[in-house]
């Protein structure tokens, strides 16, 4: 892969206003929001659910990595142009645990590990479902999400635990469920009607990948199980009308620190840049082989979509060029910028008749967290809407959204300030509209001249404009990580 330039300006932000995003927030809140700057646009109607870590301690003891922080889902319904606000801890049995025996019980994925040395921590292997990374309501139910281990369901109103969800016995107790879901808009299997599609994987010496569809009852459409050679670690897939596309990063796990107590798993993890990212094409109907084709290497966790045409595939997935640990840091609050690889997006143009891929960058700006208009998930798509650095290069927390136009290039750029932290943008189509960018992009920031977090709500048309509305919240949210907006739900009872 070509390299970029990385060296930078000064990235203009302050440390401890980034850190200070990452206090831990144990309080439960339900209001109406009161603090509104301008005003929420009439027809925006449905509940803006995200998930992320909230608590960055237990019981005064930090986590080593936010990754392994207790999830809490935050709940902002609108209608008639008024909003109202929940948040609520996913009550993990972990969580409940800990909370009652007021000290960590549970090493975490990401290298926290229990007070007491390698003696407390050697050869503990049990997995603490934290539920923090996504959210999603489908088939009438609302799922939080965490890669390794079976969703929580919980209630939409409330946000109250409600418990592990099997998905009606498709999965069993423990088995994985990606937290990256895919709504195809419109397939063949659910009669043109929306249908999710995710994936569960178990990784060893040999990996298994299984595909799920649920239709919009959450009743299973198909499933099938695919076995690849080699270590996979899989955060994230694209789908298309005919394909599952996953990239299997070249990374190898050497589990002897983590059995050990000294590292957690995921900081076992090392990129072989030698060896080639490798793109595993599974069928969606599960007929026919999977292909495979090998690109440069790269680490990646998202992909922003994913479409075909003409018999190729085209990915756009947001590309390190090597594994974004923290490079050494005592933690994640001491982590340097500089010394971690920024994300950058590339379209990825597979050919499947060769068996060969060519690579684009589109955005070299230091982004993550992609969102597009959900109409066109899988499909040729214009618009773009991603998280970013606010200088031009160089790795720096995301303070800004980025709209790219992928068919003239042309970009256009929200700031949310010296001293604001965007989370990530979901986009949200008008009802009715026509143009692929008509509608609202969604986004809650921290702001750490006030630390305290807001909702921006920006016309997508007129993003540069800066925000329609602004909602402000009374405390701080800690940084999030995924989310979804469902026109389904509006205001609790
Ligand atoms: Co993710």
């Amino acid at each position: 892969m070509q390299t970029l330039p990385s060296s930078s300006p000064a990235a203009n932000f302050d440390m401890d206003d980034w850190r200070s995003g990452y206090r831990s927030q144990p309080n439960e809140y339900s209001y109406e929001i009161e603090h509104i700057d301008g005003t929420i646009p009439a027809e925006l109607t449905g509940t803006l659910f995200r998930n992320g870590p909230g608590l960055l301690d237990v019981a005064g003891h930090p986590v080593h990595h936010p990754f392994d922080g207790d999830g809490m889902i935050t709940s902002i319904s609108i209608a008639e142009g008024k909003a109202y606000f929940r948040n609520r801890y996913v009550r993990t049995a972990g969580y409940v645990k800990e909370q009652a025996a007021g000290k960590p019980l549970y090493r975490g994925v990401f290298g926290t590990q229990k007070p007491g040395g390698i003696w407390a921590n050697a050869f503990d292997l049990r997995l603490k479902n934290i539920a923090n990374t996504n959210v999603i309501y489908w088939g009438d139910k609302l799922l939080a999400l965490w890669e390794a281990a079976e969703p929580h369901q919980l209630d939409p109103n409330t946000l109250e635990t409600l418990g592990l969800d099997y998905l009606d016995g498709v999965l069993k107790p423990g088995e994985a469920f990606s937290a990256h879901p895919r709504i195809d808009p419109s397939s063949a299997i659910t009669n043109d009607q929306p249908c999710l599609v995710n994936f569960g994987v178990k990784a060893g010496l040999s990996s298994t990948i299984t595909l799920y569809e649920f239709d919009p009852k959450g009743r299973l459409a198909r499933t099938h199980r695919h076995n690849i050679p080699g270590f996979a670690f899989l955060h994230d897939f694209a789908i298309t009308p005919n394909y599952c596309i996953f990239f299997q990063n070249p990374v190898s796990f050497n589990p002897i620190p983590y059995l050990a107590g000294v590292k957690g798993a995921a900081e076992c993890i090392e990129l072989n840049a030698k060896q080639p990212t490798r793109a595993i094409i599974i069928p969606r109907d599960g007929t026919g082989p999977i292909q495979t084709i090998d690109l440069q290497a790269c680490f990646v966790f998202h992909h922003a979509n994913a479409f075909e045409t003409d018999g190729k595939l085209y990915l756009d997935s947001i590309c390190y060029q090597d594994f974004p640990d923290l490079k050494g840091a005592e933690n994640y609050l001491e982590a340097d910028f500089n010394s971690i690889p920024e994300g950058q997006l590339w379209r990825f143009e597979l050919d499947l008749a060769t068996q060969t891929s060519q690579a684009t960058c589109l955005i070299e700006r230091g982004c993550e967290f992609p969102d597009v208009n959900p109409n066109h998930v899988g499909r040729p798509y214009r618009y773009l809407y991603i998280g970013v650095a606010s200088c031009a290069t160089g790795n720096a927390p995301l303070q800004a959204i980025l709209k790219r136009d992928l068919t003239s290039g042309q970009e256009e750029i929200w700031h949310c300030g010296p001293r604001g932290f965007i989370g990530e943008p979901i986009f949200v189509p008008r009802t009715h509209g026509t143009a692929e960018d008509d509608g609202w992009i969604l986004n809650l920031f921290y702001n750490a001249e006030s630390r305290c977090s807001e909702l921006a709500i920006l016309n997508a048309q007129h993003m540069t404009q800066g925000p329609v509305a602004t909602l402000k919240l009374p405390h701080h949210i800690p940084y999030g990580l995924h989310g979804n907006f469902t026109q389904n739900l509006v205001l609790p009872q």
